[in-house]
This record gives C-alpha cells, structure tokens and sequence, in this order.
C-alpha cells in the first residue's frame, strides 16, 4: 500500500483555506483518490474539545506557552488518531492549517522561539511534516473585506488580536516558505475561488497519483 500524501494549507484569517481544501478535495476524488479533509486546531473529538478551549472568548484566556502546548496537544490527538491512520491506509490527507500555524502564531506571533515550538511538535507528534505547504497569500485589504463579510464583529479569540500580531504572523510564514522553497508552495490568493484552485493543482501535479 502507497502511503498517501499530506498536505497541509496555511495562510492567515479569511485567506480561503477551508474553500480549497474542499476544492482540492473534490478534485482528488474525481480522478479516484480517497483523501480526508480535516483542519487544526481539531479533527478528532478530543482536538476539538481543546479547540473549545482556545478559541473561545470567555475569560482571560491562556499566556503564550500554555497556549502553544494547547496547541500541541490537539495535534498530537489529531496526528495520532486521524493523520497517520488515514496516510498509511493510502489516504491523502488535507489539513487546514498545522504545524507552520503554531510556528507562525505562537512563535512569530506570540513570543515562543521557533526551536521551542519544533520541539513541542516533536514531542506531541514525532516531528511529523506535511509533504507539501500551501501558503495562500492574500493583500491585508483583501483580508479585512473577506473577514467583515464573514465575521462581522464574531472574531475568535486568536483572530480578533490586533493588527501588528498578524502582520508579524503573515511575516513568519513568508520567512518559512523563503527557508524550506521544497517543502512549501506560495499561492496568490487574491484571485477567485477557481483561480486559486487553479494555481493549487498546478503546483500540485508532481505529487498527483
Ligand atoms: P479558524 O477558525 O480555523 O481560523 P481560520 O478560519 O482563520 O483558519 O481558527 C483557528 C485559529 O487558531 C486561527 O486564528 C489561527 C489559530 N491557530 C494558532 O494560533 N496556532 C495553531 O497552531 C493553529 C492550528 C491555529
């Protein structure tokens, strides 16, 4: 049994990850591949309880190692429950956002260094690494109109910090996809919805079955 691929979509708030994940999705399975859709922080019962935990608004809410162990935690669930079950049965898995999230929002973002947060993911989920990184790049001015419509004043609470916290998150992802060219992919995210799509099958029809 060929293992299957894993491909992870990263990118900041309202950068149209979920709608190409499902896109891509559905164009596996067109040409024959069983693939899984899942996304972090959650995908099994017990990353999304922590997913609860994180992302809900009540409270004074966690300081940035609790939040980055948190966060490890789920994955590690997520990893060892779904990701390398689904792999090894031959499954292509797309996840909405993984590990690069955590190095760009609790390392770049929050303070953690980007040794301490590979060490967690080492720990928690055996250094496990997507085949390939969509990095879906969209303009702030972009972003800001996609998160009214979808959002309105409902931020989450990673979400709703301010500005200069996702500038520097945008910034980090930059830097890790300039460091590692092989393991990441740039997507303009600009576009429609099928351009993107577009711009994601092409960069992905080396890995194709
Ligand atoms: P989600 O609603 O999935 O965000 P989006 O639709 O923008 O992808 O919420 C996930 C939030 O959690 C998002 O603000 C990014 C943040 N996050 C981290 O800070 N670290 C992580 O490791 C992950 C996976 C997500």
């Amino acid at each position: 049994m060929t293992r299957g691929k894993f491909i992870a979509l990263e990118g900041g708030e309202g950068a149209g990850k979920s709608t190409q994940a499902r896109l891509l999705a559905d164009a596996l399975r067109a040409c024959g591949q069983a693939c899984v859709v899942t996304r972090e922080p959650g995908g099994t019962p017990g990353a999304e309880a922590i997913r609860a935990l994180l992302l809900g608004t009540e409270g004074e809410g966690w300081h940035a190692r609790a939040e980055a162990l948190l966060f490890a935690a789920a994955r590690s669930d997520h990893v060892e429950r779904l990701i390398v079950p689904a792999l090894e049965r031959g499954e292509w898995v797309i996840c909405d956002r993984f590990v690069d999230s955590s190095r760009a929002y609790q390392g770049g973002g929050g303070g953690l260094s980007d040794a301490e947060v590979l060490d967690l993911h080492r720990i928690g989920s055996g250094g496990l690494l997507p085949d390939l990184t969509l990095l879906i790049e969209v303009s702030p001015e972009i972003v800001t109109q996609r998160l009214a419509a979808r959002d309105g004043d409902q931020a989450d609470r990673i979400g709703g910090r301010d500005a200069s916290y996702h500038a520097a998150v945008a910034a980090a992802f930059r830097r890790f996809a300039e460091a590692e060219p092989a393991r990441f992919a740039r997507i303009d995210g600009n576009g429609t919805a099928e351009a993107v799509h577009a711009a994601v099958l092409a960069r992905l029809e080396p890995l194709l079955p």
